[in-house]
């Protein structure tokens, strides 16, 4: 098994790295690259943590060796917000930035499970399902934008506002990944109840809660440190998927469209990445019209990735 890391030197590059150090299979090789020349660097460092996991690091000139074979790519590679802006902000840079990476892919691995976690990801996905289909290897089970994020912190905010344990809460979250795209499904939560303020309030906090990290670290970048444990947590899925067991989890993937092209939703990863798409179940009023609010965005920002690739 190979794993490479795009984006390796990275906030979010670095804290995915160590935790797939820590946690991927015996034996199984994780290639780190980056722009950034400290990245050989990195592995090195990486390299001294004694678990059975191979690192290697790779810069500027070497992406196709990185890619080259591997079988997941996790994509933190791109540029993060400052406060003031919006994930739709990050467009100019870093929809260049994932084509590049997507054209390698078809060149190396085309058959990889890839990740993307750049922003904004509603669009970068799109922008890599362009690539693939162009070049003739898209296979939309192969495919994710990364969400699992929404899904821990909606998580960890039911939890504290009900005095529960985080581990033992459920939250679905679906629809896209920025804004009001993002819907977490509080009447599914289980054990639990909410005043209907309780969910007006909850839902806004987990939706701006990129920009609560945004405008704490005042300049300093975004969610590196839960964005690479939630990374870590989407690739060990994708990695026991690959090895034969069915894995719940929750991504934006292209499914049967009745939404939007692409959507986040509960689904089943397997030895062919996506195995099954899972329903989203009833939603509430509030729900229902919140997904029905959110749709026009969320199709824009998919049509601008599809229109920059095929334009470009
Ligand atoms: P960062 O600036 O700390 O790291 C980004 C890294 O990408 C840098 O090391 C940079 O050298 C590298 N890079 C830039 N262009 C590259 C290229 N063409 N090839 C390889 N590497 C390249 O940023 P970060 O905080 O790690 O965030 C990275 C991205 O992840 C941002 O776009 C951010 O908005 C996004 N993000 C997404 C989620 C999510 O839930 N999906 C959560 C947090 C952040
Ligand atoms: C997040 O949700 O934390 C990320 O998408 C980063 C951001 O810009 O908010």
């Amino acid at each position: 098994m190979k794993v490479a890391v795009l984006g390796a030197a990275g906030g979010i590059g670095q804290a995915l790295s160590l935790l797939l150090k820590l946690d991927l299979p015996a034996g199984t090789d994780l290639a780190l690259y980056d722009l950034a020349p400290v990245t050989p660097g990195v592995a090195v460092d990486l390299s001294h943590i004694p678990t059975a996991v191979n690192v290697t690091g790779y810069g500027k000139e070497d992406l196709n060796t990185a890619l080259a074979g591997a079988d997941i790519v996790m994509i933190p590679a791109g540029m993060p917000r400052k406060p003031g802006m919006d994930r739709s902000d990050l467009f100019n840079i870093n929809a260049g930035v994932v084509k590049t990476l997507a054209e390698a892919i078809v060149e190396q691995c085309p058959k990889a499970l890839v990740g993307i976690i750049t922003n904004p990801v509603n669009t970068t996905v799109a922008i890599a399902a362009e690539v693939f289909k162009k070049a003739g290897t898209y296979d939309a089970r192969r495919l994710f934008g990364v969400t699992t994020l929404d899904v821990i912190r909606a998580e960890t905010f039911v939890a504290a506002l009900k005095g529960k344990n985080p581990t033992e809460i459920t939250v679905p979250v679906i629809g896209g990944h920025s804004g009001t795209t993002i819907l977490p499904l509080l009447s599914q939560v289980s054990g639990v109840s909410f005043s209907d303020d309780e969910v007006a309030a909850l839902t806004t906090r987990i939706q701006n809660a990129g920009t609560e990290v945004v405008e704490a670290k005042a300049g300093g970048g975004s969610a590196t440190l839960s964005m690479g444990q939630a990374a870590a947590r989407f690739c060990i899925s994708l990695v026991k998927g690959l090895q034969g067991e069915t894995v719940n989890e929750y991504a934006y993937v292209e499914g049967a469209g009745e939404h939007a092209r692409f959507f986040a939703q509960p689904l089943v990863l397997g030895k062919n990445g996506v195995e099954q798409l899972l329903p989203i179940g009833q939603l509430s009023a509030f729900e229902e019209k919140a997904m029905n609010d959110m749709l026009g965005t969320l199709k824009a920002d998919i049509a601008l990735g599809e229109e920059f690739v095929n334009k470009n």
